[in-house]
Protein backbone atom coordinates (compact mmCIF):
# COMPACT_ATOMS: atom_id res chain seq x y z
CA UNK A 1 0.00 0.00 0.00
CA UNK A 2 0.96 3.29 -0.52
CA UNK A 3 1.30 5.84 1.41
CA UNK A 4 1.64 9.72 0.28
CA UNK A 5 2.57 12.98 2.95
CA UNK A 6 -0.86 13.66 2.62
CA UNK A 7 -2.28 10.83 3.95
CA UNK A 8 0.58 11.27 6.56
CA UNK A 9 -0.63 14.33 7.60
CA UNK A 10 -4.47 13.66 8.60
CA UNK A 11 -3.87 10.73 10.54
CA UNK A 12 -3.53 11.37 13.76
CA UNK A 13 -5.03 9.29 16.78
CA UNK A 14 -5.46 10.07 20.75
CA UNK A 15 -6.68 8.52 23.90
CA UNK A 16 -8.10 9.75 27.08
CA UNK A 17 -9.35 8.32 30.39
CA UNK A 18 -11.89 9.42 32.33
CA UNK A 19 -13.89 8.13 35.81
CA UNK A 20 -17.51 7.93 36.27
CA UNK A 21 -18.97 10.59 39.07
CA UNK A 22 -21.97 10.02 42.16
CA UNK A 23 -23.89 13.23 42.24
CA UNK A 24 -24.29 14.10 45.23
CA UNK A 25 -27.11 16.88 44.64
CA UNK A 26 -28.51 14.94 41.96
CA UNK A 27 -29.21 16.37 38.07
CA UNK A 28 -33.02 15.45 37.78
CA UNK A 29 -35.06 17.12 34.52
CA UNK A 30 -34.03 19.45 31.44
CA UNK A 31 -35.16 22.41 30.19
CA UNK A 32 -33.58 22.58 27.24
CA UNK A 33 -33.34 18.89 25.68
CA UNK A 34 -31.21 19.93 22.40
CA UNK A 35 -28.49 21.80 23.98
CA UNK A 36 -29.10 19.18 27.39
CA UNK A 37 -29.43 21.88 29.96
CA UNK A 38 -30.39 20.79 33.33
CA UNK A 39 -33.13 22.46 35.35
CA UNK A 40 -31.07 22.74 38.27
CA UNK A 41 -27.25 22.85 39.35
CA UNK A 42 -26.09 19.72 40.68
CA UNK A 43 -23.17 18.49 42.52
CA UNK A 44 -20.84 15.16 42.56
CA UNK A 45 -17.42 13.35 43.21
CA UNK A 46 -15.70 11.85 40.90
CA UNK A 47 -14.47 8.76 41.59
CA UNK A 48 -11.03 7.10 41.67
CA UNK A 49 -12.87 3.67 40.66
CA UNK A 50 -14.21 2.06 36.75
CA UNK A 51 -12.09 4.40 34.41
CA UNK A 52 -12.89 4.47 30.66
CA UNK A 53 -10.23 4.36 27.96
CA UNK A 54 -11.33 5.96 24.96
CA UNK A 55 -9.07 5.84 21.82
CA UNK A 56 -9.84 8.03 18.72
CA UNK A 57 -8.40 8.25 15.40
CA UNK A 58 -9.47 9.84 12.08
CA UNK A 59 -8.13 10.29 8.67
CA UNK A 60 -8.06 6.52 8.32
CA UNK A 61 -11.97 5.49 7.10
CA UNK A 62 -15.05 6.40 5.42
CA UNK A 63 -17.49 6.78 8.21
CA UNK A 64 -17.62 6.78 11.82
CA UNK A 65 -16.93 3.65 13.85
CA UNK A 66 -17.91 2.64 17.03
CA UNK A 67 -16.51 -0.33 19.02
CA UNK A 68 -17.25 -0.80 22.95
CA UNK A 69 -14.95 -3.31 24.56
CA UNK A 70 -13.71 -4.75 21.30
CA UNK A 71 -17.53 -4.98 19.81
CA UNK A 72 -19.54 -2.71 17.63
CA UNK A 73 -21.71 -0.85 18.99
CA UNK A 74 -25.54 -1.61 19.03
CA UNK A 75 -27.62 0.60 16.90
CA UNK A 76 -28.58 3.50 19.38
CA UNK A 77 -25.18 3.89 21.31
CA UNK A 78 -23.79 4.25 17.17
CA UNK A 79 -26.16 6.88 16.25
CA UNK A 80 -26.16 8.91 20.07
CA UNK A 81 -22.07 8.67 19.19
CA UNK A 82 -21.96 9.90 15.72
CA UNK A 83 -24.28 12.28 16.66
CA UNK A 84 -21.63 13.37 19.05
CA UNK A 85 -18.69 13.44 16.80
CA UNK A 86 -21.00 15.40 14.53
CA UNK A 87 -20.39 17.72 16.94
CA UNK A 88 -17.07 18.01 17.86
CA UNK A 89 -16.42 18.37 13.81
CA UNK A 90 -18.61 21.41 13.75
CA UNK A 91 -16.68 22.35 16.78
CA UNK A 92 -13.22 21.78 15.40
CA UNK A 93 -13.78 22.82 11.73
CA UNK A 94 -12.91 18.93 10.47
CA UNK A 95 -14.76 17.09 8.53
CA UNK A 96 -13.10 13.57 8.72
CA UNK A 97 -14.72 10.46 9.78
CA UNK A 98 -13.38 8.86 12.93
CA UNK A 99 -12.84 5.50 14.32
CA UNK A 100 -14.22 5.15 18.17
CA UNK A 101 -12.51 2.15 20.78
CA UNK A 102 -13.50 2.37 24.29
CA UNK A 103 -13.05 0.32 26.61
CA UNK A 104 -14.88 0.50 30.21
CA UNK A 105 -13.48 -1.23 33.06
CA UNK A 106 -16.79 -1.16 35.15
CA UNK A 107 -17.57 -5.31 35.46
CA UNK A 108 -20.05 -6.46 33.36
CA UNK A 109 -23.64 -6.60 34.85
CA UNK A 110 -22.63 -4.37 37.94
CA UNK A 111 -25.46 -2.32 37.24
CA UNK A 112 -23.49 1.20 36.86
CA UNK A 113 -23.88 3.99 34.67
CA UNK A 114 -20.46 4.39 32.31
CA UNK A 115 -22.02 7.57 30.06
CA UNK A 116 -20.52 9.95 32.38
CA UNK A 117 -17.05 8.58 32.12
CA UNK A 118 -17.86 7.45 28.42
CA UNK A 119 -18.51 10.94 26.83
CA UNK A 120 -15.99 12.69 29.21
CA UNK A 121 -13.42 10.43 27.71
CA UNK A 122 -14.85 10.76 24.20
CA UNK A 123 -15.07 14.85 24.31
CA UNK A 124 -11.13 15.26 24.85
CA UNK A 125 -9.75 12.18 23.31
CA UNK A 126 -11.97 13.25 20.12
CA UNK A 127 -10.79 17.35 20.37
CA UNK A 128 -7.04 15.75 20.75
CA UNK A 129 -7.44 13.77 17.92
CA UNK A 130 -9.04 16.50 15.63
CA UNK A 131 -5.82 18.19 17.03
CA UNK A 132 -8.33 21.29 18.93
CA UNK A 133 -7.75 22.39 22.05
CA UNK A 134 -10.51 23.18 24.57
CA UNK A 135 -10.06 24.61 28.28
CA UNK A 136 -11.45 22.27 30.55
CA UNK A 137 -14.57 24.69 31.48
CA UNK A 138 -15.36 24.30 27.68
CA UNK A 139 -14.62 20.38 27.21
CA UNK A 140 -17.26 19.85 30.19
CA UNK A 141 -19.61 21.55 28.04
CA UNK A 142 -18.86 19.61 25.26
CA UNK A 143 -19.23 16.27 27.15
CA UNK A 144 -22.63 17.88 28.47
CA UNK A 145 -23.82 17.15 25.21
CA UNK A 146 -23.33 13.67 25.32
CA UNK A 147 -24.43 12.64 28.06
CA UNK A 148 -25.50 15.70 30.92
CA UNK A 149 -23.47 14.00 33.73
CA UNK A 150 -20.56 13.68 31.57
CA UNK A 151 -19.05 17.20 32.44
CA UNK A 152 -18.80 16.79 35.84
CA UNK A 153 -16.73 14.35 35.21
CA UNK A 154 -14.09 16.62 33.10
CA UNK A 155 -12.75 17.36 36.59
CA UNK A 156 -11.61 15.43 39.36
CA UNK A 157 -12.89 15.75 43.60
CA UNK A 158 -16.05 17.45 43.80
CA UNK A 159 -17.39 19.26 41.45
CA UNK A 160 -20.51 21.46 40.65
CA UNK A 161 -22.57 21.86 37.14
CA UNK A 162 -24.03 24.88 37.17
CA UNK A 163 -27.53 24.97 35.17
CA UNK A 164 -26.92 28.42 33.02
CA UNK A 165 -29.23 31.15 31.99
CA UNK A 166 -32.79 30.78 31.52
CA UNK A 167 -33.78 34.05 29.76
CA UNK A 168 -33.08 34.81 26.78
CA UNK A 169 -31.34 34.44 24.28
CA UNK A 170 -31.51 30.61 24.37
CA UNK A 171 -27.60 29.48 24.65
CA UNK A 172 -25.41 27.67 26.50
CA UNK A 173 -22.40 29.20 27.35
CA UNK A 174 -23.46 29.53 31.67
CA UNK A 175 -23.89 25.46 31.20
CA UNK A 176 -20.88 23.95 32.56
CA UNK A 177 -19.10 22.26 35.78
CA UNK A 178 -16.36 23.41 37.68
CA UNK A 179 -14.17 22.24 40.68
CA UNK A 180 -15.53 22.99 44.34
CA UNK A 181 -12.76 23.72 47.15
CA UNK A 182 -12.63 20.68 49.01
CA UNK A 183 -9.55 20.73 51.15
CA UNK A 184 -8.65 17.59 52.84
CA UNK A 185 -12.22 16.31 52.86
CA UNK A 186 -11.75 12.91 51.69
CA UNK A 187 -14.69 10.62 52.66
CA UNK A 188 -14.97 6.96 50.86
CA UNK A 189 -18.26 6.12 48.87
CA UNK A 190 -19.09 2.30 49.24
CA UNK A 191 -21.09 0.99 46.31
CA UNK A 192 -24.09 -1.83 46.47
CA UNK A 193 -24.83 -3.74 44.00
CA UNK A 194 -28.34 -4.60 44.33
CA UNK A 195 -29.40 -7.66 42.38
CA UNK A 196 -31.76 -6.73 39.52
CA UNK A 197 -30.88 -6.75 35.97
CA UNK A 198 -30.75 -4.16 33.28
CA UNK A 199 -32.39 -0.52 33.74
CA UNK A 200 -35.70 -0.58 32.69
CA UNK A 201 -36.47 2.79 32.01
CA UNK A 202 -33.35 5.04 30.56
CA UNK A 203 -32.55 8.14 33.14
CA UNK A 204 -32.98 10.05 29.79
CA UNK A 205 -37.15 8.78 29.27
CA UNK A 206 -37.28 8.75 33.03
CA UNK A 207 -36.22 12.33 33.82
CA UNK A 208 -38.38 13.68 31.30
CA UNK A 209 -41.29 11.84 32.29
CA UNK A 210 -40.79 13.18 35.81
CA UNK A 211 -40.73 16.54 34.70
CA UNK A 212 -43.89 16.14 32.48
CA UNK A 213 -45.91 14.54 35.10
CA UNK A 214 -45.00 14.66 38.55
CA UNK A 215 -46.88 16.87 40.69
CA UNK A 216 -43.89 16.66 43.25
CA UNK A 217 -41.06 17.95 40.35
CA UNK A 218 -41.23 21.58 40.58
CA UNK A 219 -41.22 21.79 44.80
CA UNK A 220 -38.17 19.57 44.76
CA UNK A 221 -36.28 21.17 42.06
CA UNK A 222 -37.11 24.79 43.71
CA UNK A 223 -35.17 23.59 46.86
CA UNK A 224 -32.23 22.25 44.59
CA UNK A 225 -30.54 26.28 44.92
CA UNK A 226 -30.29 26.56 48.41
CA UNK A 227 -29.20 23.11 48.95
CA UNK A 228 -26.15 23.51 47.00
CA UNK A 229 -25.30 26.45 49.04
CA UNK A 230 -25.16 24.10 51.81
CA UNK A 231 -23.42 21.49 50.30
CA UNK A 232 -20.70 23.99 49.14
CA UNK A 233 -20.27 25.22 52.17
CA UNK A 234 -20.02 21.99 54.05
CA UNK A 235 -17.36 20.14 51.77
CA UNK A 236 -15.34 23.53 52.31
CA UNK A 237 -15.36 22.65 55.58
CA UNK A 238 -14.93 18.76 55.54
CA UNK A 239 -18.54 18.34 57.28
CA UNK A 240 -19.06 14.49 56.41
CA UNK A 241 -22.61 14.65 58.70
CA UNK A 242 -24.03 17.65 56.62
CA UNK A 243 -22.97 16.87 53.09
CA UNK A 244 -24.20 13.42 53.93
CA UNK A 245 -27.75 14.58 55.46
CA UNK A 246 -28.00 16.65 52.03
CA UNK A 247 -26.99 14.25 49.76
CA UNK A 248 -29.90 11.59 51.04
CA UNK A 249 -32.26 14.02 51.21
CA UNK A 250 -31.88 14.92 47.86
CA UNK A 251 -31.82 11.55 46.43
CA UNK A 252 -34.77 10.53 48.49
CA UNK A 253 -36.86 13.31 47.38
CA UNK A 254 -35.76 12.93 43.71
CA UNK A 255 -37.31 9.21 44.00
CA UNK A 256 -40.36 10.67 45.47
CA UNK A 257 -40.82 12.82 42.56
CA UNK A 258 -40.77 9.87 40.56
CA UNK A 259 -42.90 7.80 42.39
CA UNK A 260 -45.41 10.68 42.15
CA UNK A 261 -45.02 10.42 38.20
CA UNK A 262 -47.87 9.60 36.20
CA UNK A 263 -47.29 6.01 35.73
CA UNK A 264 -44.58 6.03 38.31
CA UNK A 265 -41.07 5.11 37.71
CA UNK A 266 -39.59 2.95 39.97
CA UNK A 267 -36.03 2.22 40.29
CA UNK A 268 -36.12 1.16 44.41
CA UNK A 269 -36.45 -2.64 45.18
CA UNK A 270 -36.76 -4.39 47.99
CA UNK A 271 -33.17 -5.12 47.48
CA UNK A 272 -32.39 -0.82 47.18
CA UNK A 273 -34.53 -0.32 50.77
CA UNK A 274 -32.76 -3.11 53.06
CA UNK A 275 -29.34 -1.49 52.28
CA UNK A 276 -31.22 1.94 53.83
CA UNK A 277 -32.40 0.04 56.53
CA UNK A 278 -28.69 -0.91 57.18
CA UNK A 279 -27.49 2.63 57.15
CA UNK A 280 -30.39 3.70 59.36
CA UNK A 281 -28.93 0.67 61.61
CA UNK A 282 -24.96 2.02 61.14
CA UNK A 283 -26.24 5.46 62.04
CA UNK A 284 -28.21 4.35 65.09
CA UNK A 285 -24.77 2.51 66.06
CA UNK A 286 -22.79 5.93 65.85
CA UNK A 287 -21.27 5.63 62.24
CA UNK A 288 -21.95 8.55 60.05
CA UNK A 289 -23.08 6.63 57.17
CA UNK A 290 -25.77 8.29 54.26
CA UNK A 291 -26.89 6.60 50.98
CA UNK A 292 -27.50 8.20 47.24
CA UNK A 293 -29.10 5.91 44.91
CA UNK A 294 -29.05 6.98 41.46
CA UNK A 295 -31.81 6.57 38.90
CA UNK A 296 -31.35 2.24 39.22
CA UNK A 297 -31.20 0.31 42.13
CA UNK A 298 -28.24 0.60 43.55
CA UNK A 299 -27.08 2.24 46.80
CA UNK A 300 -23.86 4.37 47.20
CA UNK A 301 -22.95 4.96 50.86
CA UNK A 302 -21.04 8.35 51.93
CA UNK A 303 -19.06 7.11 55.10
CA UNK A 304 -15.76 8.65 57.08
CA UNK A 305 -12.69 6.03 55.51
CA UNK A 306 -12.42 4.51 58.68
CA UNK A 307 -15.60 3.43 58.29
CA UNK A 308 -15.45 2.24 54.88
CA UNK A 309 -14.28 -1.74 55.73
CA UNK A 310 -17.40 -1.82 58.12
CA UNK A 311 -19.57 0.17 55.94
CA UNK A 312 -18.98 -2.25 53.12
CA UNK A 313 -19.24 -5.46 55.49
CA UNK A 314 -22.50 -4.44 56.80
CA UNK A 315 -24.28 -4.29 53.22
CA UNK A 316 -22.37 -7.09 51.48
CA UNK A 317 -24.24 -9.38 53.88
CA UNK A 318 -27.52 -8.44 52.80
CA UNK A 319 -28.88 -11.01 50.60
CA UNK A 320 -30.07 -8.68 47.94
CA UNK A 321 -26.25 -7.00 47.64
CA UNK A 322 -24.35 -9.37 45.04
CA UNK A 323 -21.16 -7.06 45.06
CA UNK A 324 -19.72 -4.06 46.92
CA UNK A 325 -17.14 -1.77 45.42
CA UNK A 326 -15.20 0.99 47.82
CA UNK A 327 -14.25 4.43 46.04
CA UNK A 328 -12.96 7.76 47.15
CA UNK A 329 -12.49 11.20 45.31
CA UNK A 330 -10.88 10.89 41.65
CA UNK A 331 -9.03 12.69 38.72
CA UNK A 332 -10.68 14.46 36.03
CA UNK A 333 -10.26 13.33 32.29
CA UNK A 334 -6.37 13.46 31.40
CA UNK A 335 -5.43 12.70 27.15
CA UNK A 336 -2.67 10.37 27.71
CA UNK A 337 -1.52 9.60 24.34
CA UNK A 338 -1.83 11.69 20.82
CA UNK A 339 -2.29 15.56 20.18
CA UNK A 340 -2.50 17.75 22.73
CA UNK A 341 -6.01 18.51 23.95
O1 LIG B 1 -26.36 12.17 32.48
P1 LIG B 1 -27.50 11.20 32.46
O2 LIG B 1 -28.46 11.51 31.36
O3 LIG B 1 -27.03 9.78 32.47
O4 LIG B 1 -28.37 11.41 33.82
C1 LIG B 1 -27.84 11.17 35.09
C2 LIG B 1 -28.91 11.17 36.11
C3 LIG B 1 -28.50 10.74 37.52
O5 LIG B 1 -27.42 9.85 37.47
C4 LIG B 1 -29.68 10.03 38.16
C5 LIG B 1 -28.16 11.94 38.40
C6 LIG B 1 -26.81 12.60 38.20
O6 LIG B 1 -26.74 13.79 38.48
O7 LIG B 1 -25.83 11.93 37.82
Amino acid sequence: MSTDATTLDIETGATAVAHPNMALIKYWGKRDRDLILPVTGSLSMTLDIFPTTTRVRVGEQEADTIALDGRPADEVTTRRVTGFLRLVRDITGRHEAAAVDSVNSVPTGAGLASSASGFAALAAAACAAYDHSLPPRELSRLARRGSGSACRSVFGDFVVWHPGDSRPPRDDLGSYAEPVPAGDFDPAMVIAIVDGGGKAVSSRKAMQHTVETSPFYLPWAAGIAADLERMRAAIGRGDLQEVGRIAEHNALSMHATMLAARPAVRYLQAGTLAVLDAVAALRAGGIDAYATIDAGPNVAVLCDPRDEIRVARAVSELPDVSATHIAHRGPGTTVTAGAAA
